[in-house]
């Protein structure tokens, strides 16, 4: 069985890519929904938070802990890594792909205060700073909105047009996703970046790494069509709906409300 989590819905966005590789496999998804945002939160609050989600899940029964969150990844998953025997995937900061592809030499990234604090960025920043310019926007209000089902609109596209509009005018090319939750709002942001610019989700990635993950354990169930289990610390509505959304088949009472 494959866990997943995130501090909220978002981390459906890569539960999305991995069914899509891997629909034979069994998977348990928590949103953390009582506790978002992670992305103002101070690590030893996230990394509380996280290993109590990876002790609920490993007795689920995961072999492998997919972290679809990179607030969560930058503030937490080398402290589980140290702590727990699993493994862990975790989410990748996708400045590389954008840097090593833009033309324009500018890079935009999105994404929350705690992973732009990350040594993981701070690294990757670090390397590619001298090849592109990065711009890097803290997503203000996007997780929130998200979290509220709220998608699409004029509240959503003011937002985007606070932290899209100086990448854009920078020249980007490239704009990267990097928080899970960020995704959901592909169709209003392409409304803002126009066709020309790249928006790069980091999710098939992240995916294609689980399953060579999952494959170094034992081999990927193609047999039989997988179980989905969700929970959530919050309110369940917006991680039915989003789910749903992207398979309908699900029914209602998979999804449970649960104390972690
Ligand atoms: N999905 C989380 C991420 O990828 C959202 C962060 C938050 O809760 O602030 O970073």
């Amino acid at each position: 069985m494959i866990g997943i989590f995130d501090s909220g819905v978002g981390g459906l966005s890569v539960w999305r890519e991995l069914i899509t590789l891997m629909p034979g496999e069994d998977y348990v998804y928590v949103s953390d929904s009582g506790n978002c945002p992670y992305g103002p939160k101070s690590a030893d609050f996230i990394i509380e938070r996280a290993s109590a989600i990876t002790e609920f899940l490993i007795k689920r029964g995961a072999e492998i802990i997919v972290v679809a969150c990179n607030t969560a990844t930058a503030g937490a998953i080398a402290y589980l890594r140290a702590h727990y025997s699993i493994s862990f995937v975790g989410m990748e900061p996708a400045l590389k792909p954008a840097a090593l592809c833009s033309k324009s030499g500018v890079v935009g990234v999105l994404a929350t205060k705690g992973t732009f604090k990350g040594k993981l960025y701070l690294d990757t920043l670090a390397r590619f700073a001298n090849e592109v310019q990065v711009i890097s926007q803290v997503g203000e209000g996007l997780v929130e909105s998200v979290e509220k089902g709220i998608l699409e609109g004029l509240q959503v596209e003011t937002l985007l047009h606070h932290c899209m509009d100086p990448m854009l005018e920078a020249g980007a090319d490239h704009i990267v996703l990097g928080c899970t939750h960020y995704p959901f709002l592909m169709e209003s942001m392409r409304k803002i970046a126009g066709d020309k610019v790249v928006l790069v989700n980091p999710a098939p990635a992240v995916a294609r790494q689980a399953q060579k993950v999952l494959s170094q354990i034992r081999p990927i169930n193609n047999n039989h069509i997988g179980n989905i289990e969700f929970y959530s610390t919050g309110d369940v509505k917006v991680l039915q709906l989003l789910a749903r959304k992207i398979n309908d088949s699900i029914p209602l009472s998979d999804f449970q409300n649960i104390i972690i």
